[in-house]
């Protein structure tokens, strides 16, 4: 078969993506609202599947790691203690004839990329949406809608500690959504100004950050790959000094190969004791560990990997779209879009197909459809689809990533066999409906 890899074309992928139910404009009826997105009922299956596959990996799979789910909205002091209310900034600049909006550190040369004007000097602009708790807009109401998931960990390190007596090194993940009132965004859902982060805060002994920095990189990158991300389009870069958050000593990004270039997934910062030193001396609560070696308090260092949800999701489409030739029934060939999904997130891992809508083989694909559907041993979303040809179906759930469809024929009324079909070979298998569930379950796992 001849392939074209990605890099696709990105308004080919917001197309697959609205045509298929993946992404949809917000708001889409009222014109659309600048760089929101909702996510559609495959887009759902597929997000949750990353958010799953994260979960797994970093918490239930390991013994050093525990989960968290904080609030959005936190004490205002929280903010300020953290250094955001101060700096969680970037330079803004405005054209003085169009008097479009941009962010002085992207410009590569000092005029107005859209008209050439002259550009306003740069002033500092704060990243967090404000908003007012309770009925009255005062100052005294103010709250900020979190940047970021972090600081709910760090305000909560006694709390987890004493719940769930760990000893360092530990960490804390959690995942969930923050908002950023950034100047620009743009490239479909790369960067939103309401996102969602998989976070995780891991503590470790001052001494040990730089050894654990170095692990994290690695563990992070691994699990792109191990979800079938092309190593080649895969890149660590570590930060210049003048580019460090204002809590990092030193931070590594991920980077993907996009189609308008590498962009980071996901950034890996060695925060110090930063954040635990400034929440204990801003609320007078100490948030020191006892080490029962030293018998000392220390207040421990944290490596924060931190990763968006929907450019994993970005990533994982981009890298797994495929255009290629494939064999036809009649002997031709046709153009066909796949979706070369890792089975864990595909957002349908089995779709049931009768080969027609003939009244003998309906009841039969409904019967096959429930056994596996109620089997539970297939980990996510099951479909049965009897529209339009077979072959335009197998087309469809290839372009949605679904790894195995199992197509019920003439045949099956007498053999009480199926057919399955292997999305990326094209391979079909004849296997008794008996053995079906245990044969899809081992080739999804494979
Ligand atoms: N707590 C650390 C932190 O927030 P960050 O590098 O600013 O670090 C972490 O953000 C990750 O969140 C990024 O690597 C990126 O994947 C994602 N992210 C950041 N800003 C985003 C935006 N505006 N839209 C979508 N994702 C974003």
């Amino acid at each position: 078969m001849a392939t074209t890899q990605s890099p696709v074309d990105l308004e080919k992928l917001v197309s697959l993506c609205k045509r298929r139910g993946f992404v949809f404009q917000s708001s889409e009826i009222y014109g659309g609202l600048a760089s929101t997105w909702d996510y559609g009922p495959l887009g759902v299956e597929l997000k949750r599947n990353i958010k799953d596959a994260w979960w797994r990996t970093f918490v239930l799979a390991r013994d050093d790691m525990v989960g968290l789910d904080a609030a959005i909205l936190m004490h205002p002091d929280v903010w300020r203690a953290s250094g955001h209310v101060e700096g969680f900034s970037d330079p803004l600049v405005e054209c003085k004839a169009c008097h479009q909006r941009w962010r002085e550190d992207q410009l590569e040369e000092r005029k107005c990329p859209a008209c050439g004007g002259e550009l306003t000097e740069a002033r500092q602009f704060n990243l967090m949406f404000k908003t007012f708790v309770g009925p009255v807009e005062e100052d005294a109401a103010v709250a900020y809608l979190r940047p970021e998931t972090a600081q709910g960990i760090f305000v909560n390190f006694n709390n987890v500690l004493t719940s769930t007596r760990r000893k360092l090194p530990f960490g804390v993940a959690q995942i969930g959504k923050a908002f950023r009132n950034e100047i620009t965004t743009g490239n479909f859902i790369f960067r939103t100004r309401e996102f969602e982060i998989m976070e995780i805060e891991f503590f470790v002994k001052p001494g040990d950050d730089e050894e654990w920095h170095g692990r994290w990189r690695d563990e992070c990158l691994r699990w792109y790959t191990d979800l079938g991300v092309d190593e080649g389009r895969l890149r660590v870069r570590a930060h210049e000094p003048d580019e460090l958050a204002h809590y990092a000593k030193a931070t590594y990004d991920i980077e993907y190969d996009f189609p308008w270039g590498w962009g980071e997934i996901q950034g890996i910062a060695n925060r110090t004791d930063y954040d635990l030193q400034a929440h204990s001396s801003a609320s007078g609560e100490s948030l020191a560990y006892f080490d029962d070696e030293t018998k000392e308090r220390i207040v421990p260092y944290v490596i924060e990997p931190s990763a968006g949800v929907d450019r994993a999701l970005m990533t994982f489409l981009t890298d797994a779209y495929v255009e290629e030739e494939a064999p036809t029934a009649s002997g031709g060939t046709e153009r066909r879009v796949v979706l070369k999904l890792h089975p864990d997130l595909a957002p349908v891992k089995v779709a049931v197909l009768p080969l027609s809508r003939n009244e003998r083989l309906v009841p039969l694909a409904r019967e096959v459809f429930e056994k596996v559907r109620s089997s539970g041993a297939i980990r996510g979303m099951v479909q049965y689809d009897d529209s339009q040809s077979i072959g335009r179906r197998y087309r469809r759930q290839d372009e949605t990533g679904t790894p195995l469809c199992v197509t019920v024929d003439f045949d099956s009324l007498d053999d009480n066999a199926v057919t399955i079909r292997e999305r990326d070979s094209m391979a079909q298998v004849r296997v008794p409906i008996a053995a079906l569930v245990g044969e899809l379950s081992g080739r999804l796992t494979a």
